[in-house]
């Protein structure tokens, strides 16, 4: 089993990728984050019904509230092809308000030891639900789910308490 990163260590240098106008992009996440303080929400699988249901849906409803309290970007990664990412981000979220990214290669799952096998539903190797805080490529915050469907410490208003975020009432 790979070590988990920890708070206070630096994002690992591995691409993650995404559609642009039908045009597979990959950039690395160090480069992608260096500047920015950034919620990235990391989701075991597209389209499944608690990532697409309740957790993720959460994060886009109230980014305006993250985005007021100063994160300058939301992010979600998921181990699915980019084109299927890419999808599920026009189904969710139409306004733009977060960025999706693939780790379709688990590079990003590899290097930072946030993988599970959930071969019982067909997921194989997959990422596990988490949410970390970065500011300027380092990890502040990350909370981890012990079991894949559950939504506790990842979810959008524990992490917003965590952070001081006001939320509307
Ligand atoms: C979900 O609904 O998000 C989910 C389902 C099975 C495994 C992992 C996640």
């Amino acid at each position: 089993m790979s070590i988990q990163i920890q708070t206070g260590e630096r994002l690992p240098q591995v691409d993650l990728a995404w559609m642009d106008a039908g045009h597979l992009r990959r950039r690395d996440v160090q480069d992608l984050f260096h500047d920015k303080r950034v919620i990235l929400l990391g989701l075991p699988g597209a389209f499944t019904p608690v990532c697409t249901g309740t957790h993720l849906n959460r994060y886009i409803e109230l980014a305006p509230s993250f985005h007021r309290s100063g994160f300058d970007l939301l992010a979600c990664v998921t181990p699915e092809n980019p084109w299927a990412v890419d999808a599920w981000s026009r189904v969710m979220d139409p306004q733009g308000r977060l960025q999706f990214y693939s780790d379709g290669n688990l590079d990003f799952g590899r290097a930072t030891g946030l993988t599970t096998r959930l071969p019982e539903l067909f997921l194989g190797t997959c990422l596990q639900r988490f949410v970390m805080i970065i500011r300027r490529g380092m990890i502040e915050q990350l909370n981890i789910e012990r079991v894949a469907t559950d939504v506790t410490c990842s979810a959008a208003e524990y992490l917003a308490r965590q952070a001081g975020v006001v939320l509307p009432i």
